[in-house]
């Protein structure tokens, strides 16, 4: 029974030291309570916690610099959750398809791969492959293919004129940590790049360092068109960035409106400031590098 947490170190109720290498998931991907995070959330949270979409802040403009010099990308919005920046990206992509591309309304398909973990929304439990998510939940939203995890050829094949995105975990976390035969996620680039169809990344569980490199689709020097990034984005504090989701190429992203998919509870400033922190609180003393 865990009662404390300090870096990369869990400690039970008796007093037992764990190394935690589980990292809530990849929520915690800097270390348990890292001080410039908490820092952060503690100032900010006695100058001022959220504002409504309707007004600007000063924070949501620092962390979204932090993005672009973490990845080069244009745009970002954040989420309160990870699937909630799944829900959004696939939006995105089918707006973007159908205003854009010209694929006729409605007839978007979005290829997805078995084993897959996005999240726990209706839509997203709809194009699982595991019982356990899917079962008594349904009937499901059409618009989703199914293809196995990893393999070039199949995906070739699954691509038509309605395909607006393909959606991947570079390294599938839920499903065992299943890692993409080696040029699978290359060819997949190259594969999206020639048909236009826009590559969508989620890197909840695999980006932030999680495995040796910022991104786990940079082993095959690979950026998508959309990343999804997660709760490791605010260290795991509460409020926090739950989710975020940002495009390499705002024509590739156009013509979104950040109010067609986030209302009521914005990301707040201490969320903002938490990711600012958790952004530069990589290095030394953290869980990861
Ligand atoms: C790859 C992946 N996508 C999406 C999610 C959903 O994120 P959240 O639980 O913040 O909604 C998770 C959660 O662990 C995940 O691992």
């Amino acid at each position: 029974m865990i009662e404390r947490a300090e870096g990369v170190w869990l400690y039970d109720i008796e007093g037992n030291r764990y190394l935690d290498c589980l990292a809530a998931y990849s929520a915690v991907n800097q270390g348990h309570c890292h001080p410039a995070i908490m820092k952060a959330m503690i100032e900010q949270a006695g100058k001022v916690t959220l504002t409504s979409r309707a007004f600007r802040n000063d924070q949501l403009p620092l962390l979204c610099k932090e993005l672009h010099n973490l990845t080069g990308f244009e745009m970002a919005l954040m989420m309160n959750s990870g699937v909630e920046a799944v829900e959004s990206a696939i939006k995105v992509a089918r707006k973007w398809n159908y205003t854009r591309k010209g694929i006729p309304s409605g007839q978007a398909e979005l290829i997805v791969c078995s084993n897959n973990f996005h999240g726990r929304t209706i839509s997203v439990v709809g194009f699982s492959s595991e019982p356990q998510y899917r079962d008594a939940f349904g009937p499901f939203q059409a618009g989703f293919k199914m293809i196995p995890f990893g393999d070039a050829q199949v995906l070739r094949r699954a691509i038509t004129a309605n395909t607006c995105a393909f959606l991947i975990e570079p390294i599938q976390g839920e499903a065992g940590v299943i890692l993409p035969p080696d040029g699978f996620l290359e060819e997949a680039a190259a594969l999206c790049r020639d048909h236009n169809v826009l590559l969508v990344a989620d890197e909840i569980q695999s980006g932030l360092g999680r495995t040796g490199k910022m991104f786990a689709c940079m082993h095959e020097f690979v950026m998508p068109d959309i990343l999804i990034l997660g709760k490791a984005l605010s260290g795991g504090f509460y409020p926090g960035v739950g989710g975020a989701f940002i495009a390499q190429d705002s024509e590739r992203a156009q013509p979104w409106r950040s109010w067609e998919h986030i209302w009521g509870k914005p990301s707040g400033l201490c969320d903002c400031a938490c990711g600012v922190a958790g952004d530069r609180g990589r290095g030394p003393g953290c869980a990861v590098g």
